[in-house]
This record gives structure tokens, sequence and C-alpha cells, in this order.
């Protein structure tokens, strides 16, 4: 697939370079996602804390797409609310959905924005997502 540079170098760099990779010793959640096109998987940990994400970690196995996402994925949502990362979460399905959006200091996720082009790819870039929505809806009910 062709992207632009600049975009497959954050990508490459947050694949070669995960942050937060890893278990917490006291997760609050623990979610296990396969992507059922491929058979990857992610497992998410997430530490909560009177309404506030403190901690996020994962691990898995995957593509350079779905990795990188974790990587970025855990590092945007880590110290904020469970509103303020879901309305990531949904932001980040509009740019999947090749609507343009801004995430401001966040500008490495946008680099997975270039992905909206490939369906298959967008399973992927969604995946740690999906798994962070389904460890906080159910904390918002
Ligand atoms: Fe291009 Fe996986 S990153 S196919
Ligand atoms: Fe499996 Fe990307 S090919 S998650």
């Amino acid at each position: 697939m062709e992207l632009n540079d600049l975009y497959r170098r954050v990508i490459m760099d947050h694949y070669k370079n995960p942050r937060n990779r890893g278990e917490l010793e006291q997760e609050s959640v623990a979610i296990a996602l396969n992507n059922p096109t491929c058979g990857d998987r992610i497992s998410l940990q997430l530490q909560l804390e009177d309404g506030i994400i403190t901690d996020a970690r994962f691990t898995g196995e995957g593509c350079s797409i779905s990795m990188s996402s974790a990587s970025m994925m855990t590092e945007a949502v880590k110290g904020r609310s469970y509103e303020e990362a879901l309305d990531l979460a949904e932001r980040f399905s509009s740019l999947m959905q090749g609507q343009d959006v801004e995430f401001e200091e966040l500008e490495d996720i946008e680099a997975l924005s270039g992905v909206n082009k490939f369906p298959a790819r967008i399973k992927c870039a969604t995946l740690a997502w999906n798994a962070l929505k389904k460890g906080i809806e159910p904390q918002t009910n």
C-alpha cells in the first residue's frame, strides 16, 4: 500500500518503538480482541480511577498498522476522562471514513489517515480503538 513518506515514518516509528507495550501490574479492565479478517489480536489493559484512564498498556501480534495504532491510542488516552477517550475514538472513526479530522497535539494519529483508502487496513487501524471502547463503554452506563 502507498502512504506518503511522513506518514509511513510515523507509523514505522510507533511499530518499532511501541509506546505502552506490556502489561500493567494491577489493571482495572482487560480486553482481548481479534481482527476477524486476519486473526491478529490485541490485549489492552486499562487502569481506571475516578472516571480517568490513568494508565494503558497493550500486547499482541499484528501488522504495522494495527500495532502502531495501538501505540498511538494508548498514548492518546492516558490521563483522559472516559468521555474524552470515547470522543477520540469517535473522531478516529471519522478519520477512517475519510473525514478531515484534526487531533491537535496528538498529530501522530493523523498519520493513519492515509489508511482510509484501504478497507482491509481500516480494520487493522481500528482494532485498538474498538478494544478501548469495549473497555470504557460499560463504565459509562
Ligand atoms: Fe501495509 Fe500492513 S502495513 S499491508
Ligand atoms: Fe491483521 Fe492488520 S493484518 S491486524
